[in-house]
């Protein structure tokens, strides 16, 4: 598993799949023309718009604007990231990912692995112990006194950690067991077991790995919960509890219950609502809330209804805006007060739970009456009031429809004031969003057609005496389809991933380009023509300046005469 992938293999792997079939493979793809098309499954909607082309391998959805290739489907789809990716896609091919020697960087990742694997030997010593007669059962007997079933038991690993102080130290690695924080070192070097006498509830990451544990005392004593302190695999605030558990039983939920505690989790799961998360002792965060939109289109906050609870809701709400793109909702769920999700659930059983869940209110709702609350909406003054507030939020949300009638919902509420959300810099100037330029086509024709880099007069290259960032794009390209040249467009996306350029080629990837393939060529040449001609003219505007204010170089000279010759 050690190694980097040679990014030779990259290339050949993504010539080898066919992301048409890829995707089909997922969602049934429907053809029509020379496209693929389904309905997006990467946001909701009811006529398709996402669309997958063969010659060009990659997809792109002119609803939501999702774009990639196979790869990048794979880490979208199945929330991975490169490297997982990659080993689906082979696994897809059936060819195995070689690995280049372990360098020096890929130590590190040793380590961590070291860590990955005590970790998960810890949770299976401690899903043991729950069961050891030594034990006296304790611990199976809270479980059951809770109403956990062995099932599920067995579905989040739980376990026990004995009322003992050497418990881990005398079965691991002391040092590794330091770095994962299992135990903690006295000052004369002895170390003791953090987790004593507690059920022990292990946290996994999405793909099924243990990084870290909370645990609980069996009685009331204090702190009643302890979690592992941060660790090189484990920062809280961007994990949830039962995520992993949540994947494993439905692999895109419709929705998602964002709860507080590991015990209001396990108590839904019993229940058979097996699509709630829990946050570990900390305020949902953005992280948070950029993690579980990856997996589902909606997330239902369940929060106490009382006053603590209705702030977490509020810092849930605003840690949440930034990542509502349409097609995304949010939905709070307040408890009565003194209650959780574990208690209710048990006292109203799954049907009054649902119930309550389908009742749960719209953040948009929510958010304007919470904000209204606190104002009198009837003078002007509090109109006003509200206006500033809601603009403040709203400023944050992504732009779509779903910001616009925010927006439209706010205007109503101030009774039709006019509010423009446009932000400050765009209100004096335009902005140039996509502006057509002879850069931008002459790349985007490349980078859409890339048989275009073998038309005559490209074979030579570009003008190497000019410098600009489009015909720099153009030549990296080039040079890119010279050493490579079956690269397609998502080969050529491939090669672009982690460059300063990534962005801009894939906004290129999709600019629309209404040219017919007989024409492109035609294009492609007038498009780098102009190019050419601009960088020249600016070139020798500024030649031109410099030779008027303070003279030119031989070498500055010999370029101007040489435009001039041109033109
Ligand atoms: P709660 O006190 O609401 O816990 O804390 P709970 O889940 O209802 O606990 P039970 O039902 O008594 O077992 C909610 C979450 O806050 C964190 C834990 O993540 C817990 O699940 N917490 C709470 C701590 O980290 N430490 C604590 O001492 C208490
Ligand atoms: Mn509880």
């Amino acid at each position: 598993m050690a190694g980097l992938i040679p990014s030779v293999f990259i290339d050949d792997l993504l010539a080898r799949v066919d992301v048409v079939d890829l995707i089909d493979s997922f969602i049934p793809l429907k053809k029509t023309g020379s496209n693929f098309v389904a309905r997006c499954p990467f946001h909701t909607e009811k006529t398709p718009s996402f669309s997958v082309n063969r010659s060009k391998q990659f997809y792109h959805c002119f609803g939501c604007g999702v774009s990639g290739n196979a790869i990048g489907f794979l880490m979208d789809y199945s929330h991975l990231n490169f490297v997982e990716a990659v080993e689906d896609l082979a696994a897809f091919v059936g060819i195995e990912v070689p690995r280049e020697a372990a360098t020096i960087h890929s130590s590190g990742k040793q380590d961590l692995v070291a860590l990955y694997d005590l970790q998960q030997q810890v949770a299976k010593f401690y899903a043991q112990q729950l069961r050891e007669a030594e034990n006296d059962g304790l611990a199976v007997k809270y479980f059951k006194d809770r109403g956990v079933s062995g099932a599920v038991a067995r579905d989040f690993l739980l376990g026990y950690a004995p009322d003992q102080w050497h418990m881990l130290a005398n079965q691991f690695d002391t040092e590794l067991l330091k770095k994962i924080g299992m135990v903690i070192a006295k000052e004369n070097g002895r170390v003791y077991d953090r987790f004593r006498g507690r059920v022990m509830f292990p946290i996994r990451d999405r793909r099924g790995r243990v990084i870290a544990f909370g645990g609980r005392v069996l009685g009331d004593e204090m702190p009643k919960y302890l979690n592992s302190p941060e660790t090189p695999v484990f920062q809280k605030s961007n994990e949830v509890y039962g995520l992993y558990e949540l994947l494993e039983k439905k692999g895109r939920p419709a929705q998602i219950l964002l709860v507080e505690g590991y015990m209001d989790v396990i108590a839904l799961a019993q229940f058979g609502i097996r699509y709630a998360v829990a946050t570990l002792g900390t305020a949902p965060s953005r992280a948070h809330f950029d993690l579980l939109f990856r997996f589902t289109s909606e997330i239902v906050l369940c929060f106490d209804g009382d006053v603590a609870g209705l702030k977490a809701v509020w810092r849930a709400v605003e840690s949440s805006l930034h990542c509502l793109k349409d097609g995304r909702h949010i939905k709070v769920m307040l408890l009565p007060e003194k209650e959780d999700p574990d208690s209710l659930i048990r006292s109203e059983g799954l049907d009054g739970f649902l119930a309550r869940m389908t009742a749960a209110v719209p953040l948009s709702d929510y958010f304007f009456s919470r904000l209204a609350e606190t104002l009198d909406l009837q003078t002007l003054e509090g109109r006003a009031a509200l206006m500033v507030k809601a603009k403040s939020y709203l400023v944050t949300l992504p732009q779509g429809y779903f910001k616009e009638m925010m927006v439209a919902k706010l205007n109503e509420q101030v009774e039709h004031v006019a509010v423009d959300l446009a932000p400050e810099k765009s209100k004096r100037r335009p902005v140039a969003k996509e502006k057509v330029t002879p850069a931008r086509t002459a790349n985007a024709l490349l980078l859409q057609n890339p048989s275009l880099a073998q038309c005559d007069f490209l074979k030579g290259g570009v003008d190497l005496a000019l410098d600009s960032p489009g015909l720099n794009l153009l030549r990296k390209i080039l040079l890119l389809l010279q050493e490579k040249p079956e690269l397609t467009t998502g080969g050529l996306m491939e090669n672009f991933r982690g460059q300063p350029e990534e962005i801009q080629v894939r906004a290129l990837v999709q600019m629309p380009i209404l040219v017919p393939e007989s024409g492109l060529v035609l294009e492609l040449s007038g498009a780098v023509g102009r190019l050419v001609d601009q960088v020249v003219e600016a070139d020798l505007a500024r030649l031109l300046k410099k030779e008027r204010s303070e003279g030119l170089g031989p070498d500055e000279k010999k370029k101007m005469l040489d435009f001039l010759a041109r033109k």
